[in-house]
């Protein structure tokens, strides 16, 4: 399942935000269409975010007409800024930026027509690099599930959230492909539904036995011993695995420690941010009132109400067992561990 794919100059995305009652492919042919599509939530997940931002730079690169390479290290920039200013919190996206631009400069005494042949190439290798990692991310993490376990999530960190098979849900995917027994128990994620909406849909096209409750359900399914263990996504992780992911994963990551389950993050080193030390550093996105004051454009609370929705929180390294990544399984002390994944 491919939320993105790239051909000819038009990116097509499946448009996630009217998953999973409708299925939609739009399409953009501008960078500022892709840019779009990103702060919009048409396309969503960190991984995703940040491959789709790889090729709405190759595609405003095409698209600069000039022989200056001045002028064209100008417009690229611009087109780098406009897509930078889309969504704060995931760091792939500026990872993603940074890397491509780098493929720009590194060929910088090339012809223009190749410069933007070497960005078009840069980003098609990271959409390619991303279906790896989740793969050696799930065949890493199948180790921890064993036969019959049910395993929460919260929000989605599948195959729509990456370029194909997906981080926590990818780990889930190994497990089942590898003949395990086991059951999901999908957290709904309020306000945006990424559970309700996507992860029950896409482990329902799987053939993976999903279960939705909704997000305060947890501690008591919990508490009653049926999680075996927690596996989500994350959308950043600093040098002391602080890991920033869907808002309410910190309320689960608690949750799960007070009932002594397993909870683990699975993610691609993508997704390390290693220029900082803590999750303090982190920041959050703030999105809008409408998306708690309405659900699918159904209002349910008063006109006029305060509301505050950030989009992500923090969940401190104390309560992660390990860190699942495409090189292997990290357990604390990730400041000491997390830094030797960068050698
Ligand atoms: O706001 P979203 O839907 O982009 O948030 C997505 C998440 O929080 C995911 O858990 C995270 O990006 C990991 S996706 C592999």
């Amino acid at each position: 399942m491919r939320p993105l794919e790239y051909s000819d100059g038009v990116l097509k995305l499946l448009d996630q935000t009217k998953l999973p009652l409708e299925q939609v492919t739009v399409e953009c042919r501008t960078y500022e269409e892709v840019a779009a599509s990103i702060r919009d939530m048409i396309v969503r997940g960190a991984p995703a975010i940040g491959v789709t931002a790889a090729y709405g730079i190759a595609i405003g690169a095409l698209a600069i007409s000039t022989n200056s390479k001045e002028e064209f290290t100008n417009q690229l920039e611009e087109i780098c800024n406009t897509i930078r200013n889309t969504r704060p919190t995931a760091v792939n996206l500026f990872w993603a930026i940074e890397r491509v631009y780098k493929s720009a400069l590194d060929n910088m005494d090339k012809p223009i027509a190749e410069i933007k042949e070497k960005v078009l190439e840069e980003a098609i290798r990271m959409d390619n690099e991303d279906v790896e990692n989740n793969w050696a991310i799930g065949q890493n993490g199948s180790k921890l599930i064993k036969d019959n376990f049910t395993i929460l999530t919260h929000c989605n960190a599948g195959a729509l959230a990456t370029c194909d098979y997906g981080t926590a849900l990818g780990v889930i995917r190994a497990a089942h492909e590898a003949g395990k027994n086991i059951d999901v128990y999908a957290d709904e994620t309020r306000p945006y539904l990424q559970g309700a909406r996507l992860t029950a849909w896409e482990l329902m096209q799987e053939g993976i036995p999903v279960t939705l409750i909704c997000d305060n359900m947890a501690g008591h399914f919990m508490k009653s011993g049926k999680i075996n263990c927690v596996i989500v996504g994350a959308d950043r992780i600093a040098l002391n695995g602080d890991t920033a992911n869907k808002i309410g994963t910190y309320s689960v990551a608690v949750l799960a420690h007070e009932n002594k389950i397993p909870f683990y993050v699975a993610a691609p080193l993508s997704t390390i941010d290693f220029s900082i030390e803590s999750g303090e550093s982190i920041p959050i996105e703030e999105r809008k009132a409408l998306e708690v004051t309405q659900i699918m454009g159904v209002q349910i609370a008063p006109h006029g109400v305060k509301v505050a929705n950030p989009s992500f929180d923090v969940t401190p390294n104390r309560y992660i067992t390990a860190i699942i990544t495409e090189k292997g399984i990290v357990y604390p002390p990730f400041a000491e561990n997390i830094k030797k994944l960068k050698l």
